[in-house]
């Protein structure tokens, strides 16, 4: 089966790696076609994935979008939809993977006859996106998608209060190749030297810097924390939210807490750094749609603490793999954190537990075989 996948991003979040490991399979007979350049480019590149940067020209549509600006947008697409339909020609079906995407991918499988799946990475409530772009990404995939993949019940539940359609959508969780997540314990020793964590207990935050993934809510955590206690903030501002770090680095410096928060940056070696980590903590303040990062704790071996919300609690559940805390509220994290600093023993037993549920519940090659049937039923 020949796809066209599409994806508006050219930059790595959660969305793209996981279309990253679906593609794997198809890499001999698919295409990617991005609508941004972009470091996504390159890692599809080095996995072999063939890979298409289909416009540079900024898409003026945003999440908050009015339905002018997104009529006045559809007409700023239409070379765009012009490419992508004449590339879906010698393609068997459209794959697409962002809500742009889903709208571009939309148009071309109309006047293409391709098929079109829409996969579903986001939670489409009003906390999110504007009234006309929810509406816009539920009538486009009612309409035109023969099936919509959604990465939680949490995101399926949210599209059909929308208007979905529940008979087309399936859920398929984000799938992982557990071997990546082994670590050395000369790595680990290494890296925790590196970067000056010896004699700490690390808590580690692996997420774009964005107000919604709460960063903040675990420095406020910290503060009430013991000395001991040390934060490491793994990701970048991904789509523009430089006034937010700056806000990072102010509550730092204000709880006089910067011995103790070290912002890492965007990295490529999560799992060694996820190794390094003691906790793991995820502290979205909206509901998360599925979280990768619960899941990539989970199969490092670590202790993992999550907002409770979305898609995070089909992934966790508290005392048993992990920890969850009521969304927002940083002394309700802080005990979790200070319950694994004082209980290590109980509570790495809870993550031996995680590792081997999960890597048999998300394992890479189990999600690609449910696609692949999904999609074979299309063609
Ligand atoms: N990630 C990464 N480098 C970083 C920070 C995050 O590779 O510096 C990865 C992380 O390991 C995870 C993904 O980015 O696989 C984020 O996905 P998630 O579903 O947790 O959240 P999203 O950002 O997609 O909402
Ligand atoms: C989106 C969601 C995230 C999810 C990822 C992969 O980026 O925000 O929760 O894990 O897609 O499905």
């Amino acid at each position: 089966m020949k796809i066209l996948f599409l994806d508006q991003s050219g930059k790595p979040g959660g969305a793209e790696l996981c279309l990253l490991d679906i593609a794997k399979p198809y890499r001999d007979h698919c295409l990617v076609g991005l609508f941004a350049d972009g470091s996504f480019r390159n890692l599809l590149e080095e996995n072999q994935i063939p890979v298409e940067v289909l416009t540079t020209d900024q898409i003026q549509v945003r999440k908050e979008s009015s339905l002018v600006q997104g009529l006045s947008s559809l007409a700023q697409l239409a070379p765009l939809i012009a490419k992508v339909m004449q590339i879906a020609l010698n393609y068997d079906l459209i794959y697409a993977n962002t809500q742009k995407a889903l709208v571009v991918g939309a148009l071309a499988s109309f006047f293409t006859h391709r098929p079109l799946v829409y996969h579903l990475h986001d939670i489409l409530s009003l906390e999110h996106f504007s009234q006309t772009n929810r509406r816009i990404a539920v009538t486009s995939a009612n309409r035109f998608a023969s099936l919509i993949i959604a990465n939680s019940e949490a995101s399926k539940a949210a599209f059909v209060e929308a208007g979905g359609h529940p008979e087309i959508t399936e859920v398929v969780y984000n799938g992982f190749d557990s071997k990546i997540y082994h670590s050395s314990e000369s790595e680990v020793s290494q890296i925790r030297q590196q970067l000056g964590l010896n004699g700490q207990f690390v808590v580690g935050h692996f997420s774009r810097l964005a107000p919604w993934k709460g960063q903040h809510i675990l420095i406020e955590a910290l503060a009430q924390c013991p000395e001991e206690v040390t934060v490491i903030l793994v990701g970048d501002a991904l789509f523009g939210e430089q006034d937010y770090v700056q806000r990072l680095h102010d509550q730092v410096k204000t709880l006089a807490i910067e011995t103790r928060v070290k912002f890492l940056g965007f990295r490529s070696d999560v799992p060694l750094l996820m190794a390094a980590c003691d906790l793991v903590a995820h502290t979205s303040t909206s509901p998360e749609p599925f979280g990768r990062v619960i899941v990539e704790a989970m199969l490092s071996g670590r202790r993992v603490v999550a907002a409770n919300a979305g898609g995070a609690i089909e992934l966790v559940e508290h005392g048993v793999n992990g920890f969850l805390f009521t969304p927002g509220n940083s002394q309700e994290l802080a005990q979790v954190i200070i319950t694994c600093l004082n209980d290590r023993e109980k509570t790495a037993a809870i993550a031996n537990n995680a590792r081997a549920t999960a890597s048999q519940r998300f394992d890479v090659a189990n999600i690609n075989q449910q696609i692949a049937q999904l999609l074979m039923r299309l063609c």
